[in-house]
């Protein structure tokens, strides 16, 4: 990020200058930045663990553009409905490289998968696993499986994205009474071929402590179902939830600062267990995306309540973005038109949608802002278009990828005729 003539310069490209040629809100998502993450991916973690493997948790950021630069950089996917299965195949992604993830697969996803020969179903539940086993043998395949284990680990992350609690509705539960059921029903099925497990700690971590536990725990695992059942797990995923920048707050650490402890973990506890050390996967979104996108609004007005606060209220809001009502998520924000002029004072960014929560960023310093300034939020390239909704009749915004100083449209804006067009 840099200025030239007090504008914000994204990735090579003025800001200004791309709200005025495609409005405002509008999602500016840098490819370079994506692409530079994952060459770290490559070396921090595939090239120093040949067989390992990294997919990109499509949850956080799927658009056509973003499945054809994963597919193009060797990336796995991961998919967790038949719209992302959908969505992917379109963009060209081979399905053999897709973990279909979910905890409430219906029937028509699970054999959209399996006829379309996804790679990796990831089982969560006993259902699940018979209906899977039940559609593999009607149409004659045996289905790769892995499950998702919940390592009963308290990642210090907002509860609703801590999903590795003993009490989550994620993934089979490692209680010694109940998961005997799960391996034994796998194992004993023709439809499925059990290749090891999954776990995925929580989001936003910043620390590796909780991957570490859970690495722990997983290869106890392993150990234990070796013993019991003979199985010996061959895959494991360790899933994502690589902490990024959101605020001056966060500190976040390179990928190498996860992915060399949770290897170096494994390796000793496998050693120690005398198991066979399985490949190793990781799933990452956010981390790959979330830095990479900001989002411009146009100011619409700027209200003072003397004594208390300023509002800014902004062209989108909630609707583009709903991490702040949703988990209290923070931002960061500058006036991309007013770069290099003073702070006035301090601003709260409100949303144009009728909900009191609909705030984006509080107490932002800012210099004086006006009706028509460019206000651009930071760190927004993660779990925001995918999040997007139409509350309020909101056409969702226009997304541009920039790569060092080019741009290009990757989505069109919604019309009002967009948002009938399903209604009869
Ligand atoms: C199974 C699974 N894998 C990967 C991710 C990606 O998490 P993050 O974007 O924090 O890396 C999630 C997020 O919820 C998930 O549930």
């Amino acid at each position: 990020m840099s200025t030239s003539e007090g504008h914000l310069i994204f990735d090579g490209c003025d800001t200004v200058e791309l709200a005025r040629e495609y409005g405002t809100p509008l999602y500016v998502v840098s490819e370079a930045t994506i692409r530079a993450r994952i060459a770290e991916i490559k070396s921090a973690f595939l090239e120093k663990r040949p067989g390992s493997r990294a997919a990109f948790a499509s949850k956080a950021f799927q658009t056509l553009d973003m499945c054809r630069i994963a597919a193009s950089e060797g990336l796995y996917l991961d998919v967790v409905s038949g719209g992302e299965i959908h969505a992917a195949l379109r963009a060209g992604f081979d399905p053999a490289r897709m973990y279909f993830h979910g905890n409430a697969k219906t029937e028509r996803e699970l054999h959209m998968a399996l006829e379309l020969g996804v790679g990796r179903v990831v089982v969560d539940n006993l259902d699940e696993l018979r209906a899977l086993n039940g559609i593999a043998l009607g149409i004659g395949k045996r289905q790769p499986i892995l499950f998702r284990i919940t390592p009963g680990v308290d990642s210090h992350t907002h509860q609703y994205i801590d999903t590795g609690r003993i009490d989550s509705k994620f993934g089979i539960p490692l209680d010694p009474s109940v998961r005997g059921e799960y391996i034994g029903a796998a194992l004993g099925m023709g439809g499925v071929e059990l290749k090891g497990f999954h776990f995925h700690v929580g989001s936003q971590l910043l620390e590796n402590d909780s991957h570490l536990k859970a690495v722990a725990i997983a290869i106890g695992f392993i150990a234990e179902v070796k013993r019991d059942f003979g199985f010996e797990a061959t895959e494991l995923n360790l899933g994502g939830g690589f902490g990024v920048r959101y605020t001056e707050a966060d500190r976040p650490k390179g990928l190498a600062y996860y992915t060399d402890a949770m290897c170096d973990a494994v390796d000793a506890l496998c050693r120690e267990k005398c198991l066979a050390v399985p490949s190793l996967a990781i799933e990452p979104g956010r981390w790959i995306v979330g830095e990479a996108g900001i989002t411009l609004y146009g100011v619409a007005s700027v209200k003072e309540i003397p004594g208390i606060r300023s509002y800014v209220a902004v062209d989108g809001g909630m609707t583009d973005n709903p991490r702040p009502a949703l988990y209290g998520a923070k931002y960061e924000a500058v006036l991309a038109n007013k770069q290099g002029l003073p702070a006035a004072g301090k601003y709260t960014i409100a949303g144009k949608c009728c909900e009191t929560g609909d705030i984006i960023a509080r107490d932002i310093a800012l210099p004086a802002p006006e009706p028509g300034d460019i206000l651009a939020v930071f760190a927004t390239g993660a779990y925001n278009y995918t999040m997007a909704s139409n509350y309020n009749r909101t056409p969702r915004p226009a997304l541009v990828m920039t790569n060092a100083g080019k741009r290009r449209l990757s989505v069109r804006r919604e019309s009002y005729d967009d948002l009938i067009a399903r209604e009869i």
